[in-house]
């Protein structure tokens, strides 16, 4: 008999690949467990020139949890919630607890954590600062044809954003940062979602969103693209307290799931105009394939429809060029659904005027996938550049 192992993150580490099957004389035993060590055990810098948690492969569990620094709050008192985070943070991102930690064991195996703090729009008028605010850190324009936006998802003067592959060290994360600061920074809004846990798959796929689809196929790559850097990290010529700094936008889109099943397997790929089985584009069979966008079926209609999704998202010029690294939500439904599901929508660039607008507006004029998606949250963030050696995140701006 053989037993299953789950594909927990021991089996892959341990040299299996996804679902492997192991004998009775191998069966998982709490050793094995005990060895997925190696996954707690990773660390991710916090110190250097640029935040971690923008380019850091995704971890499985993220938080993003948003602020309102409390009116009246001087700026030295903001100042010390940026030291406080960033002390905090560099200690919990190497398996420390923080300095105020009434849990410190939680704190141990930091599982790839990363802590990433972001500036809101409001952030600069709080500190009397607002000329230092970078011309395109403002929240985005209304699409009125597709957004249906709450406040309780959306803005906010301070971000933190907390990935780990283990979702007990975000937890503790979260809440070691967010109690610390309570007296000047008022929480927002907390929203959690999540990837495919470590060692589930051969690593190198990319992940699926809960539609069933491949989720992040077309990206940006240090290896592939040499204006990786300047895709995502801003060369001071906004705000020169900003270079090397980025800016993440952040959208939560309700995923329709009751309507999306309603319609057949073929009308779901025309919709983004790729296969669910392998993400290869209609025209294509593997993932990677080029998308030929002028390609025409025996009917004379083009094989990947001008609506989809990936040919009105795709960029028409490099400028549209962003890092999306989006993780999956699925909370509590609410008013007799059975199903509260979505996307926390998050990319990265240099200037989301530049980048993302033009690319939202077009998806919001026609895109198939408008059908099944409603954005009801939106955010944007300036991340200011790394810390240096016991430095503080934001200490360029500030000091
Ligand atoms: C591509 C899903 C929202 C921008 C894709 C792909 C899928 C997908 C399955 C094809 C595979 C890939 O290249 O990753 C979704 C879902 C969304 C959503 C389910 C909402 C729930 C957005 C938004 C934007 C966006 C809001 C930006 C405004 C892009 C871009 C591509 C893409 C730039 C690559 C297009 C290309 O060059 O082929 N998306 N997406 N997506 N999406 Fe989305």
């Amino acid at each position: 008999v053989a037993a299953v192992v789950g594909g927990g993150a021991a089996g892959a580490l341990a040299g299996y690949t996804g679902r492997g099957v192991v004998d009775d004389d191998e069966a998982v035993t709490w050793k094995t467990v005990a060895d997925s060590r190696v996954v707690g055990s990773a660390s991710e810098p916090f110190y250097g020139p640029r935040q971690a948690g923008v380019t850091t492969a995704p971890q499985s569990h993220a938080a993003f949890v948003a602020f309102d620094i409390v009116p009246g709050a001087t700026r030295t008192e903001v100042q010390g919630v940026l030291r406080a985070w960033s002390q905090d943070a560099a200690r919990l991102t190497q398996g420390h607890p923080g300095l105020a930690d009434l849990e410190p064991e939680l704190a141990a195996d930091p599982a790839r954590l990363t802590v990433t703090i972001g500036l809101g729009p409001g952030f600069f008028d709080a500190i009397g600062k607002p000329d230092k605010r970078p011309e395109w850190l403002q929240q985005l324009p209304a699409f009125p044809q597709i957004d249906q936006l709450e406040d309780r998802w959306s803005e906010g003067d301070l971000l933190l954003q907390i990935c780990a592959d283990d979702p007990l060290i975000v937890a503790h994360a979260a809440r070691i940062l967010a109690s610390g600061v309570r007296g000047v920074a008022r929480q927002k809004w907390a929203q959690r979602g999540f990837r495919k846990a470590v060692g589930t798959d051969p690593s190198g796929r990319t992940q699926r969103n809960l539609f069933g689809q491949i989720d992040g196929t077309v990206n940006p790559t240090p290896e592939g693209d040499m204006d990786f850097d300047q895709i995502l990290y801003s060369d001071g010529s906004d705000q020169r307290w900003m270079r090397g700094g980025s800016a993440l936008v952040l959208r939560r889109i309700r995923m329709t799931m009751d309507t999306w099943e309603e319609i057949d397997r073929n009308s779901r790929e025309l919709s983004v105009g790729r296969t669910l089985d392998t993400g290869a584009p209609l025209t294509g069979t593997a993932e990677h394939d080029p998308a030929d966008f002028e390609a025409i079926d025996d009917v004379g209609l083009p094989v990947i429809p001008p609506e989809s999704h990936m040919a009105r998202a795709r960029q028409l010029n490099r400028g549209e060029a962003m890092l999306r690294r989006p993780y999956n939500y699925d909370d509590p439904p609410e008013g007799g659904e059975i199903s509260n599901t979505g996307l926390l929508f998050t990319a990265y660039m240099a200037d989301p005027v530049r980048t993302y607008i033009p690319v939202q507006q077009r998806l919001a004029e026609k895109d198939a996938l408008n059908t099944w998606t409603i954005p009801i949250g939106s955010a944007v963030f300036a991340i200011p550049p790394g810390a240096p050696e016991g430095g503080y995140v934001g200490q360029q701006l500030l000091e």
